[in-house]
């Protein structure tokens, strides 16, 4: 049996003397689009820190592809292979596409790979390749979101976190960025999303975990939590079908 690419063990998160995290536990397996689900504050972003080592639990660990990662500097855990999309995706505005692009890059220093890296990326984001000249901070929040994704995939990461990937998007371009997503796991790469949306995100995903001030309410394969009535009632209005 191969062990998870991610796992949480037994976190315990606090803010000063907030608790935010409760025994958190899960994991996300190789090759799996995961995503966490909850209301505001539940804890979701602050677990999304937690992975990429912005935010140092009180207890519990962290484990990567195999080692434990709790407590070491995030440019270390960004070398071990995650990617990090994170909340309202913070890009160099003033800084042109291709430039943000290659900051994703910055832990790498092969040449003749990136170059590679930043053309196979390109083929997957084409709307990028028409405008690596333009200010990243002068294009659409679809199309910074895209962005911010093609970066993440410059540093060749095995696991990219994702925080609300689709928040403040028209609809045209969630579903965009949602076939991106399948499209970037279809090429190998493992997923953990953050969202509010849990019919859009429970769409995409193979699992999904549902948290609740700190803890995990409810959790299981995506299609099951899809029929799940507490999923309905708490996340999709009770109307989904
Ligand atoms: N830097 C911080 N300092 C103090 N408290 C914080 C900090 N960051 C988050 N918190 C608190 O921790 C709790 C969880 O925050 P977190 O951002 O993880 O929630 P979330 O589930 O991502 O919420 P949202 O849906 O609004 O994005 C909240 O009560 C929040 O106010
Ligand atoms: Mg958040």
């Amino acid at each position: 049996m191969s062990a998870p690419l991610l796992r949480l063990e037994a976190i315990n998160s606090f803010y000063g003397p907030v608790q935010v995290h409760f025994d958190l536990s899960l994991v996300v397996e190789a090759g799996q689009i995961v995503c966490l689900l909850g209301g505001n504050a539940s804890g979701k972003s602050t677990s999304m820190k937690t992975v990429l080592g912005l935010q140092r639990p009180g207890s519990g660990k962290v484990w990567f592809d195999g080692a434990d990662i709790t407590g070491l500097p995030t440019p270390r855990i960004i070398r071990s292979g995650i990617g990090s999309v994170p909340e309202a995706r913070r890009l160099f505005g003033a800084m042109t596409v291709r430039e943000n692009l290659l900051m994703g890059a910055y832990t790498r220093s092969d040449k003749p790979g990136i170059a590679a890296d930043e053309d196979r990326v390109l083929g997957l984001f084409p709307r990028l390749r028409e405008r690596l000249k333009q200010r990243a901070g002068t294009m659409s929040g679809g199309e910074q979101q895209m962005l911010a994704m093609a970066r993440a995939l410059m540093g060749r990461p095995k696991l990219i976190c994702m925080d609300e990937p689709t928040m403040g998007l028209s609809p045209l371009f969630v579903d965009r960025v949602l076939e991106l997503i399948q499209a970037i796991n279809r090429e190998g790469v493992t997923i953990f999303m953050v969202e509010q949306n849990a019919s859009l995100a429970l769409g995409i995903a193979h699992y999904g975990y549902v948290l609740q001030t700190g803890r995990i309410a409810l959790e299981g394969p995506a299609a099951a939590l899809l029929r799940d009535p507490r999923i309905r009632d708490a996340y999709l209005g009770g109307a989904a079908a």
